[in-house]
């Protein structure tokens, strides 16, 4: 069984992934640790890697389990389903800014979100792809909706374009 996840930093992935191969007996391979593990980056620039793509992609050729990591998106693995984590980008940023992130960088990923940057890049590259809306769901409800989302093959629509219209600010 292979199981990839995706999504904009800070959606859940790690987490989820943990949790979902738990319960389904599976392996993670963290796209993290693989490219430290197996020096998959080109460059390293101020202290940030940049991954070679094509190497990241070659490693994952033959990857069982359960891959996670926001580059998946932008590659193609052979996975049976591609997972998109969701997150309102209102609260995806509420969670960045405990990270010690620059504030142009929680902007641009929450942004990210919000256009549905993740979600597009993965429909591109891949044939099975089902978004899941986390956003006020633990873990274990994260998980058991991946489950059922991979029954049905249906996932969740989401739509954070009032992220630009209403502000960051606003709730409901
Ligand atoms: N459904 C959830 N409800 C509440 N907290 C969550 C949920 N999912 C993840 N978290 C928490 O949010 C933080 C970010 O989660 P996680 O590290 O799994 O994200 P990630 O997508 O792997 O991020 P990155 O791409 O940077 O590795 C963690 O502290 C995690 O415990
Ligand atoms: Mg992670």
């Amino acid at each position: 069984m292979r199981i990839a996840i995706t999504g904009t930093p800070g959606t859940g992935k790690t987490a989820v992934a943990r949790a979902l191969s738990k319960q389904l007996g599976l392996k993670v391979v963290s796209v993290r640790g693989l490219v430290r593990k197996k020096r998959l980056y080109s460059r390293k620039e101020k202290g940030v890697y940049v991954v070679n793509l094509a190497k990241l992609a070659k490693a994952l050729r033959s990857f069982e389990g359960v891959a996670e990591g926001h580059l998946l998106c932008e590659i193609r693995i052979p996975a049976d389903v591609m997972l998109v984590l969701r997150l309102d980008p209102r609260v995806l940023k509420k969670r960045l800014s405990r990270r010690p992130y620059p504030k142009s960088k929680i902007l641009e990923n929450v942004e990210a979100e919000a256009i549905d940057y993740c979600a597009i890049r993965a429909r591109k590259n891949y044939r099975r792809v089902i978004e899941i809306n986390t956003t006020r769901k633990t873990i274990a409800q994260v998980v058991r909706k991946i489950v059922r989302a991979m029954k049905t093959r249906k996932g969740d629509r989401v739509d954070f374009s009032q992220y630009f219209i209403l502000g960051a600010s606003s709730s409901r």
